[in-house]
């Protein structure tokens, strides 16, 4: 059914960046007020400038610099679940980055993850939207910083920090140099996700399942490319976290027609719909679900369908699973 109004369903998401998630006025306003000049990452209009992937991911690390202590966090993480819950969210999973709340420091890492719980906290009061934190090493900075962040994970593992993921440059270095990270988090009871299989091939996909031994991948969207492991992938259960606007933003696909999210489901891998960085890529969980409706005509019943496979992947405890599935039902 086109054209219906799929925008109101609510929503899980599995795979948002918090940082990636800071409006740009939000950002512009914090330069300003610390006089931090960051003029070149944003075009006339006020949105963030990138000419490609790797282009971005040093205009996320600049926005970034405007974040200089918890109190930052508390305000980001506040902008970002208003979006969120805006679009109907009602349950969502961020990556935390210690590499932007105090270089890795684990005293450092407390302070910030309490302000950014604290913002949690009210934003499930005020809000109905619950926030849960996936620690994320950056690729692109190493296997020993990776470590560090890890460490950082591991000693804060509970009920809010609940996975352990990396991100980053997927050309940068191999998945395997970061297994001591992702044994770290295991045996300190996380949960466990990859970015893989956005910028690399299947292969990068295999490497995330069989080194880090992750139960979801974010993107994996080119695993479509070898249809044994597409069998594989649907065997195992193993979850893909895509994020179509985000690809077809970054010029992966030409449009949500050639993402590969519904050839994926129907020979039955795991999908599940996030946003990724919305305000960089255009998008919101909303528009996501209403470009999806138009692509493929998936109706009410795909999307929640979807969402309870997202809620079943989620890496919080039973006890918030349950009290989640009663806001899917209304
Ligand atoms: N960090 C923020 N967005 C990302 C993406 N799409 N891929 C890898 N790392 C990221
Ligand atoms: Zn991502």
């Amino acid at each position: 059914m086109k054209g219906h109004n799929v925008r109101e369903l609510p929503k899980v998401e599995l795979h948002l960046h918090l940082e990636g998630g800071a409006p740009p006025t939000f950002i512009k306003g914090l330069a300003r007020e610390k006089h931090i000049d960051i003029g070149g990452i944003f075009n006339e209009d006020g949105s963030y400038r990138f000419s490609d992937f790797w282009n971005f991911l040093k205009v996320y690390e600049a926005a970034c610099t405007t974040l200089t202590g918890p109190e930052e966090f508390r305000r980001l993480t506040l902008a970002v679940l208003e979006e969120s819950a805006a679009s109907g969210v009602v349950y969502t999973e961020a990556f935390l980055s210690p590499d932007f709340c105090g270089g890795r420091d684990l005293g450092a890492w407390r302070e910030y993850l309490a302000a950014i719980e604290e913002a949690a906290s009210e934003a499930e009061r005020t809000m109905g939207i619950t926030l849960r934190g996936i620690v994320t090493p950056i690729r692109h900075f190493g296997p020993e910083k990776a470590r560090e962040t890890a460490i950082c994970a591991a000693e804060t593992a509970g009920d809010f920090v609940v996975g352990l993921g990396i991100g980053g440059d997927e050309k940068a270095g191999e998945l395997k140099d970061f297994a001591w990270s992702f044994d770290c988090a295991r045996e300190a009871g996380l949960r466990l996700t990859a970015h893989a299989g956005e910028w690399k091939g299947p292969e990068e996909v295999r490497a995330a399942v069989r080194d880090l031994g992750v139960e979801r991948i974010g993107h994996g969207v080119r695993a479509i490319e070898d249809l044994a492991l597409v069998d594989e992938l649907a065997e195992r259960g193993t979850v893909l976290e895509c994020c179509p606007g985000s690809n077809v933003a970054l010029g992966i696909y030409p449009g949500f027609r050639a993402h590969p999210i519904s050839e994926l489901d129907r020979r039955g891998v795991k999908v599940t719909i996030n946003t990724d960085d919305p305000p960089f890529f255009h998008t919101t969980m909303a528009r996501e679900y209403e470009m999806l409706n138009r692509a493929f005509d998936w109706d009410d019943g795909q999307f929640r369908r979807l969402a309870t496979q997202a809620l079943d992947a989620a890496f919080c405890d039973a006890d918030t699973k349950a009290k989640i599935a009663n806001l899917l039902e209304a």
